[in-house]
């Protein structure tokens, strides 16, 4: 007989793990010694002043940079890129190409195979997810910031990744575009995409998030629930830096 348990562990990806990660350019060390592990589920918020090393945190679990010490795992880490495995990111100043939005989402469509027929209905739906329908034929470049954004977000989520990197990536948008990103970052996450949000928005942590994760000069200070964290930030830096003050 089939062990059920074990039949649906094997289709759980595994979750994020930072072991002793360090990262040291020019003889800094920006990355110092982080150990955590990200759940395969919901919304992971990271907060920090600037320059606290939340960027880079994201570009070593993106595999964009290389631990100097330390390792990183996860069932991502081998995927295909554009798969449902793989990680999709989203900075705070979009990256698109010079083709109208409907063609910006068909293009990732194209690089994942997907079949012909089902084409136009998906970029459909990700276009109507965005709030871009009217914006279809748009030259990408010519679209607001914010329905830039909401189109690089779009495509990043068609492929329906694993993990999504969303870096301030409201940082510069209204609230209404705000709105509809926090609205397509949860839709994502309610159907099984790992998100990690970095924003300096404590109302926006509060929102979107159910763990948090506090950066201070390249150390992981405190990794708790949303609801710990705003009862007891756990150190004086982050407890400064929501008082808005610089730590002592
Ligand atoms: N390639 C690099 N070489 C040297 N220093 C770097 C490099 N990349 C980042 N840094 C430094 O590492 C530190 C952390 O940078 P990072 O971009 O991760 O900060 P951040 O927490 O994302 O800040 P912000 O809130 O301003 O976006 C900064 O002091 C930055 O100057
Ligand atoms: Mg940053």
């Amino acid at each position: 007989m089939l062990d059920k348990t074990s039949e649906h562990s094997l289709q759980l990806p595994d979750p994020v793990r930072f072991r002793d990660v360090s990262l040291t350019i020019n003889r800094q060390e920006l990355i110092a010694n982080i150990n955590c592990t990200l759940e395969h589920t919901g919304v992971s918020v990271v907060m920090g002043p600037n320059g606290a090393g939340k960027s880079l945190f994201l570009r070593l679990l993106a595999g964009l940079l290389k631990p100097t010490s330390g390792t990183i795992t996860g069932s991502y880490i081998n995927a295909k890129p554009g798969t449902t495995s793989s990680l999709s990111m989203v900075f705070q100043d979009p990256v698109l190409l010079r083709r109208t939005a409907h063609a910006n989402i068909a293009y990732v469509l194209h690089q994942q195979k997907c079949p012909e027929e089902q084409l136009a209905e998906k970029v459909g739906n990700a276009l109507k997810t965005a709030r871009l329908e009217r914006q279809r034929e748009t030259p990408a470049r010519r679209l607001s910031g914010g329905e830039q954004q909401r189109l690089a977000l779009a495509r990043a989520l068609v492929v329906r990744p694993a993990i999504l990197l969303l870096d301030e990536a409201t940082a510069s948008l209204d609230p209404a575009s705000t709105h509809i990103v926090e609205g397509m970052a949860a839709d994502a996450a309610a159907t099984g995409t790992k998100i990690i949000f970095v924003t300096h928005d404590v109302r926006q942590a509060k929102r979107v998030g159910d763990d948090i994760l506090f950066i201070h000069e390249g150390r992981l200070l405190t990794h708790k629930s949303i609801h710990d964290f705003f009862r007891d930030p756990g150190s004086k830096e982050a407890q400064a830096y929501l008082d808005g003050r610089v730590p002592e």
